[in-house]
């Protein structure tokens, strides 16, 4: 094993592997250090741009902590979440289509009862949701676990808030015995993602802006079926067709409808104006 040259490397790598015995690390290594080999033989990079490729990863290795995780949002901004997570949600017709988790998901949320609102004492415009969550045949799923969470007014979510006091705009309520849900909060915002590391810096190179377009997150379960991980985006939105991490669908863009001062939707009566947005999930059988 020597004297390689850029023509015969890539083969004598791939030959190195052949003790591998687990077969799907021995593929995904293999076909690693080809597309890797083809990448570097396509843009043949000078020593100093490798040396700034290293860099650009050691940086996104250091900002990288429990809070901030900059290969998470490499993988969205090159649309590479994106495309694994279509590759594992190849849906039945009619299941609610699927995006990226994102970095502000917090594992159990508090707990609501249908009705309550979800983000007491922050400012912005008053937002009632209402939906249900259903099989592919239309049955409601009683007891369905839905978390929700989202920006607020100004594009933050609660974790990006030193000063937070706790959980804010994010919940689990669980769906009705006919798999209806509601409940109130504030309307999101547009948002940049985290820009101020590597990532930021290839966005800006590539010419590209950091935003997001106004959307609630939901992550929905039941028993027997797949669990859905989605947003619904706030239709007329000025980037829902430039979302950074290209995590938009037509499905999935919804009116959040103006409402006047006075009777709601879910039959309370509102002071001032307020929106309001229906979305009816439906969930995929669980994969046997
Ligand atoms: C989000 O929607 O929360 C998000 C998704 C991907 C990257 C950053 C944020
Ligand atoms: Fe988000």
């Amino acid at each position: 094993m020597r004297n390689f040259d850029e023509h015969t490397i890539t083969q004598a790598v791939i030959a190195s592997l052949s003790a591998t015995t687990n077969p799907r690390i021995r593929q995904i290594s293999e076909s690693l250090v080809r597309h890797l080999h083809d990448f570097v033989r396509e843009i043949e990079p000078t020593q100093a741009e490798w040396a700034q490729a290293i860099e650009f990863l050691t940086a996104a290795g250091h900002i990288t902590d429990h809070k901030r995780q900059e290969f998470i949002l490499l993988s969205d901004t090159l649309g590479v979440s994106m495309l694994v997570d279509a590759i594992n949600h190849r849906l039945p017709d009619g299941a609610t289509e699927t995006t990226v988790l994102g970095p502000f998901y917090v594992q159990n949320p508090p707990e609501f009862p249908n009705g309550a609102n979800i983000s007491a004492g922050t400012d912005g415009e008053p937002l009632l949701v209402t939906g249900s969550v259903r099989d592919t045949h239309g049955n409601g799923l009683a007891g369905a676990v839905i978390d929700v969470w989202h920006s607020d007014e100004d594009g933050y979510y609660d974790v990006q808030h030193t000063e937070a006091e706790g959980p804010n705009m994010r919940a689990r309520l669980r769906a009705r015995d006919d798999g209806s849900f509601s409940f109130w909060t504030t309307m999101p915002a547009a948002y940049p993602i985290p820009h101020d590391g590597p990532v930021g810096k290839m966005l800006e190179l590539q010419g590209r802006h950091p935003y997001r377009p106004g959307h609630v997150h939901f992550m929905i379960g039941h028993g027997g079926f797949e669990t859905l991980v989605t947003h619904v985006f706030v239709e007329g939105d000025p980037y829902l067709d430039s979302d950074v991490v290209f995590g938009v669908k037509d499905s999935l863009i919804s009116r959040f409808e103006h409402l006047p001062a006075g009777p709601a939707p879910d039959g309370t009566v509102q002071e001032r104006p307020c929106r309001h947005l229906n979305y009816d999930f439906v969930l995929a059988p669980a994969k046997t």
